[in-house]
């Protein structure tokens, strides 16, 4: 029979591949849209009717409750958050209403409505902050270093909470920083490969960052959705780290971009402290054996490749806004 998967934060990044991929599985996909004066489907546009959109927010616990009735799903893909780290500093309390008691909000309606349901949370790296040992596993104790991290940590022990409670299938995936063209412009690696587009086609100057230092664990954001699936369909439910396992600083990032353009990154990166952490994250990287025995699952994409893919994507991208501009620079000249 036709599964039914219903994900939140279908807008997102991580959202917008996952509905890609359960449709071309054979799924029937729910989505949920929060309500904006502004639409946010730009990720999500070209899969038009073949994904269905309801609408709840994760502060509404009823709305979540009559989308489980309506919908039935099997499996729910809680992606919604507030997931840029430094806005959780300035929204600390939203950022715990959305990103923790959001993740409570959820199990108590499927608990309420079909405990059967299947639920995948989105934790993450930034749950570890300031790592207690390299490199990171399932077990490694948690250090949240930001309002974001410590509101990940709630739900992911609310999941392993109403797992061990109420016997649900409650899984977690603990994923390291993932990336491709539907990044948010405001994350690291897309504000990088999309400034040095621009400075290399002469649209900018010069591009302002915080800390230089600070280590990742970067992969391609199509593997790591597949990795959430696998986590949803294994015998037992429980927490996988999703990880390269390998790390680069973000001035790598920085200069191996930049230099995919012909430019070097000294020439215009400025360092801003408008864009430094209250406290930092300094080193992340993951050890992923426990999902590469466990579901088959491994990165395909190395660090140097998804540089391509993003500095290629976003090169594309400056070219098409400027000839959209010039189009109507030109049409405004006339009348
Ligand atoms: P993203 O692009 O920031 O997307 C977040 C999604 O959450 C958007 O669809 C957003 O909707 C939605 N949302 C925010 N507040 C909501 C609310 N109150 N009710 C309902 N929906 C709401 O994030 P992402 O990169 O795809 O990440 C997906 C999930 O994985 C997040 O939970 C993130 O914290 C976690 N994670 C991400 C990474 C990573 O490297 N990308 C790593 C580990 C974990 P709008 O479009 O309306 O804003
Ligand atoms: N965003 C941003 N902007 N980051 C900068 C900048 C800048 O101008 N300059 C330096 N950085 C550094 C940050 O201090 C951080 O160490 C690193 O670049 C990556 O920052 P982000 O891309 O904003 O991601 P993040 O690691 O804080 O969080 C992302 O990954 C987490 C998984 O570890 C988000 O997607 C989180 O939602 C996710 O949980």
């Amino acid at each position: 029979m036709r599964k039914t998967a219903f994900i939140t934060g279908v807008t997102g990044q991580d959202g917008s591949y996952l509905a890609e991929l359960l449709l071309a599985k054979g799924y029937r996909v729910v989505g949920m849209i929060r309500r904006t004066s502004t639409v946010p489907t730009e990720r999500i546009y070209h899969l038009g009717e073949t994904l269905e959109i309801v609408s709840g927010d994760l502060l509404d616990e009823k709305s979540l409750r009559h989308i489980l009735e309506t919908c039935q799903p099997d499996e729910v893909y809680n992606l919604a958050a507030q997931s840029f780290v430094p806005e959780s500093w300035t929204q600390a309390v939203l950022t715990g209403e959305i990103t923790g008691l959001g993740v409570t909000r959820m199990l108590n309606a499927i608990h309420d409505v079909n405990p059967h349901i299947r639920f995948y949370q989105a934790s993450t790296s930034e749950m570890f902050g300031k790592a207690q040992e390299v490199p990171q596993n399932e077990r490694t104790p948690l250090y949240p270093r930001s309002p974001y991290g410590a509101a990940k940590v709630y739900g992911h022990w609310m999941t392993i909470n109403f797992r061990e409670s109420y016997g649900m299938f409650a899984a977690t995936g603990i994923l390291f920083n993932h990336e491709s063209p539907r990044r948010g412009m405001e994350f690291l690696t897309r504000k990088v490969t999309y400034a040095a587009a621009r400075i290399a086609a002469g649209l900018q100057t010069e591009l302002r960052l915080g800390n230089m230092d600070a280590q990742r664990d970067w992969g391609y954001a199509p593997d790591y959705v597949e990795g959430m699936w696998r986590i949803l369909q294994a015998d037992e439910p429980s927490d996988y780290v999703l990880a390269t396992g390998e790390t680069h600083s973000v001035r790598e990032w920085v200069e191996k971009s930049f230099r995919a353009l012909g430019l070097d990154y000294k020439d215009y990166v400025v360092t801003d402290p408008r864009f430094v952490r209250p406290a930092e994250v300094d080193l992340l990287v993951g050890d992923p054996c426990k999902a590469h025995n466990l579901l088959d699952w491994k990165p395909t994409v190395t660090f140097d490749q998804l540089i391509a893919i993003m500095v290629e994507a976003d090169k594309a991208l400056v070219a098409e806004q400027e000839a959209t501009r010039q189009v109507i620079a030109k049409l405004r000249s006339i009348h």
